[in-house]
C-alpha cells in the first residue's frame, strides 16, 4: 500500500473540486483494509466511493481512502433468483450493465446513477420508483472502531428515503467492502409507472418489456435532463424532496393546483426541483455555479467554482424556497 501526501482529490469527486487530502491511499481487498486500520488506529479515516454525492468545502485532514474492492460473484441461485456479492469499489453503472447483459432483473430502474456500489446503500439510492433497498440482501463491512467484519441484513440497515444506518448511528464508522443483491432470473417485475417511462416506451413502440429495454429507457430519460458530470461538475440531486404535512400541502395546492406530489406515510413529498423552479431559480447562475436549466434540483459547477461557493449558492436556494413556500430544503449531498 502506498500513501500520497497532500494529494488532490479533484479526480475523485464529480463536482471536480480541487481539495487536498493530508494522506491518500487506495485499498483493493479486505486484507489491505485491515492493515490500514492497524496502521492508522485512532486517526480520522475518510472512505471515498465514487465521490458523486459529496461537496468538499475544505481540505481533508487525515487519511482519505479510495475503496477499490472489485468483483462480482454469484453466491447463490435457484429457479427464480440469483444472489450477487459485489465489491464496494465497483462502479454502480458497470454493475447495472453486467445485470442487463445477463438479464438479471430488479436493478434496471437504477440505471445511470453515478457512484460506487459501496455508496449505494449508504444513501439508499433511488430512481424511477425503485430504491436499492428493494433488491438488497446484505451489506458487509469492517467496523472502523474495532476492526470486526460485520454483516448487516436489510432490516439492520434501517433504510429510509435517501437514508440508512450508515448515515446515522454508523456514519463514517463502517468501511463497506461488499453488498449482496437478490435479483430475478425470470418473471421480472417491471416498474414503469414513474414519470415519463410509459411515454418513452410508447414513443419507442415497445411491445415486450425486458430488463434491457427498461434500462435503455431510463438512460434515455436521465440523459435528456441530467448533466453528465464528466462535462459539467455536479452531484445529481443536491437536495432531498421535502416531506410536508397534509394541511400544509392543502394550502400549497390551493395556490398552485398543479403542484406535483407523492403521498408518504407521514404526509406528502413535493419535488424540490419544482419548488426551486417556482421560486424562479431554474437555470439561475451566480458566477460559475448554477442550477441546471433542465432540472433545477441539480447544482452545477460551470467552471472553477470552489466548494464554499457551491455551498453558499445552495444556501441562497434554500433561503429563497423557504421565503416563498415556508419549506426547508435539506441537502442530499454530504457537505464536508
Ligand atoms: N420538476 C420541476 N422542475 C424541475 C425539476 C422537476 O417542475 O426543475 C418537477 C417535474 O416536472 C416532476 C417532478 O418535479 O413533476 C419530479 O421530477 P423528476 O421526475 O425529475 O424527479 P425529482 O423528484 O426531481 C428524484 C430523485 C432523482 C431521481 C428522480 C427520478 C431525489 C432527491 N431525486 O428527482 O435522483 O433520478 O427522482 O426518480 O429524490 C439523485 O438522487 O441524485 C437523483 C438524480
Amino acid at each position: 500500500m502506498t500513501f500520497q501526501k497532500n494529494y488532490s482529490l479533484q479526480k475523485f469527486n464529480t463536482f471536480g473540486l480541487d481539495v487536498k487530502a493530508s494522506f491518500f491511499t487506495e485499498i483493493n481487498d479486505q486484507e489491505q483494509a485491515k492493515l490500514l486500520l492497524d496502521q492508522f488506529q485512532n486517526q480520522p479515516i475518510f472512505i471515498l466511493g465514487g465521490g458523486s454525492n459529496i461537496l468538499f468545502t475544505k481540505n481533508i485532514e487525515g487519511i482519505v481512502v479510495k475503496n477499490n474492492i472489485l468483483g462480482i460473484e454469484i453466491v447463490d441461485k435457484n429457479e427464480e433468483n440469483i444472489w450477487l456479492k459485489i465489491g464496494a469499489g465497483e462502479i454502480w453503472q458497470n454493475l447495472v450493465q453486467y445485470c442487463v447483459a445477463h438479464d438479471f432483473g430488479g436493478i434496471e430502474n437504477l440505471s445511470l446513477i453515478y457512484g460506487s456500489v459501496g455508496a449505494a446503500p449508504i444513501q439508499n439510492i433511488g430512481a424511477y420508483g425503485v430504491e436499492v433497498k428493494d433488491i438488497l440482501e446484505n451489506v458487509i463491512g469492517i467496523n472502523l472502531e474495532n476492526g470486526q467484519i460485520q454483516t448487516f441484513g436489510k432490516e439492520d440497515c434501517k433504510f429510509g428515503y435517501r437514508d440508512s444506518i450508515f448515515k446515522q448511528t454508523f456514519k463514517g464508522k463502517i468501511l463497506i467492502t461488499h453488498i449482496v443483491l437478490k435479483l430475478t432470473l425470470k418473471k421480472h417485475i417491471f416498474k414503469t409507472d414513474y414519470g415519463d417511462i410509459q411515454k418513452v416506451l410508447a414513443e419507442k413502440k415497445v411491445k415486450n418489456l425486458s430488463v434491457k429495454i427498461i434500462s435503455e429507457t431510463i438512460c434515455q430519460i436521465r440523459q435528456s435532463k441530467l448533466p453528465d458530470p464528466a462535462v459539467w461538475g455536479n452531484c445529481g440531486s443536491f437536495f432531498k424532496n421535502p416531506e410536508i404535512s397534509e394541511p400544509k400541502f392543502k394550502i400549497l395546492q390551493e395556490k398552485y393546483p398543479n403542484v406535483p406530489s407523492y403521498p408518504t406515510q407521514n404526509g406528502v413529498k413535493v419535488p424540490a426541483g419544482w419548488l426551486i423552479e417556482q421560486a424562479g431559480l431554474k437555470g439561475k447562475r451566480v458566477g460559475n455555479v448554477g442550477t441546471h436549466e433542465k432540472q433545477a434540483l441539480v447544482i452545477v459547477n460551470y467552471g472553477n467554482a470552489n466548494g464554499q461557493q457551491i455551498w453558499d449558492f445552495s444556501k441562497q436556494i434554500q433561503a429563497a424556497v423557504f421565503e416563498k413556500f415556508g419549506v426547508s430544503l435539506q441537502a442530499e449531498v454530504n457537505i464536508l
